[in-house]
């Protein structure tokens, strides 16, 4: 017999045990399965490209994020968290992939900028390793790889984690572009299956962070393949803040 929820954890757990790791990213084995994504540095995934992203950029020309403590979460090869780097944050990076993590501290020595990876499920290490407050958590495609009941997680390391008055920014895929998938939250629990990813749309980012004050919210600008930044328009980009405290 088997009873083994007691605890909110537990129903998580058992949710997360839904997604059979060959046919999506998120179970304690998605580590291996990212891991074989990232093996092959040469392959033409477009995140692949040592690139910042376009909003990150713009955020940071623009003054509405300035330089303190980052969090990269789901930093795969690090192109983000190197920027941030280079740009003047105190950068912590996190990736459950121990190859994306390797790449990550290739092209953080290779560009001469200090960064601090960690391996490992972001949500685990909350509180630990990942200490925090963040003036920035920034998060380039990892969220909508997450099964739906594990906002609940990603919400509580934005509660824990992020300073008051900080900002948290993040890019997904877009609803209507025929990226990440369009079905209701249950029929994934239904099919056992994420579809490789979910889609968002404008509203449903904004509810999910309505704790949380929208700064700017957009489609990605597609940047042309010789631009010293990435740039995909089935992405949707949001920037949050986080209210200081009175
Ligand atoms: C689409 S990739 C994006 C990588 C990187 N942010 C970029 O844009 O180049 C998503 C990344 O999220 C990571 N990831 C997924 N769930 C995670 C978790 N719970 N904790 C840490 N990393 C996670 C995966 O290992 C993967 O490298």
């Amino acid at each position: 017999m088997d009873r083994n929820i007691r605890t909110l954890d537990d129903v998580l757990r058992l949710l997360d045990g839904l997604f059979a790791p060959e046919a999506d990213r998120w179970t304690a084995e998605a580590a291996s399965w990212w891991d074989g994504f990232y093996a092959d540095r040469s392959k033409p995934v477009p995140f692949f490209s040592a690139k910042p992203d376009e909003n990150l950029v713009s955020y940071l020309d623009r003054g509405l994020i300035t330089a303190g403590h980052a969090l990269d979460l789901g930093c795969g090869p690090g192109r983000n968290a190197v920027h941030l780097a280079a740009r003047g944050f105190e950068v912590d990076a996190v990736d459950l992939s121990p190859q994306a993590v390797a790449w990550a501290e290739d092209r953080a020595r290779e560009a001469g900028a200090e960064v601090r990876f960690h391996r490992g499920d972001a949500f685990d290490l909350c509180g630990t390793v990942l200490g925090g407050p963040y003036d920035l958590i920034y998060d380039s495609g990892c969220f909508h790889h997450l099964p739906p009941h594990r906002r609940l997680s990603y919400l509580d390391l934005l509660d824990r984690a992020l300073a008051p008055g900080g900002h948290f920014a993040l890019t997904c895929f877009a609803a209507g572009t025929m990226t990440g998938s369009e079905l209701p939250d249950a029929d994934f629990y239904r099919q056992a299956r994420l579809h490789g990813g979910l889609a968002y749309t404008p509203g449903s980012l904004r509810w999910i962070f309505s704790g949380l004050s929208e700064v700017e919210m957009r489609r990605m600008q597609d940047e042309p393949a010789d631009s010293p930044r990435f740039g995909q328009p089935f992405l949707l980009a949001a920037l949050f803040r986080r209210d200081a405290l009175p």
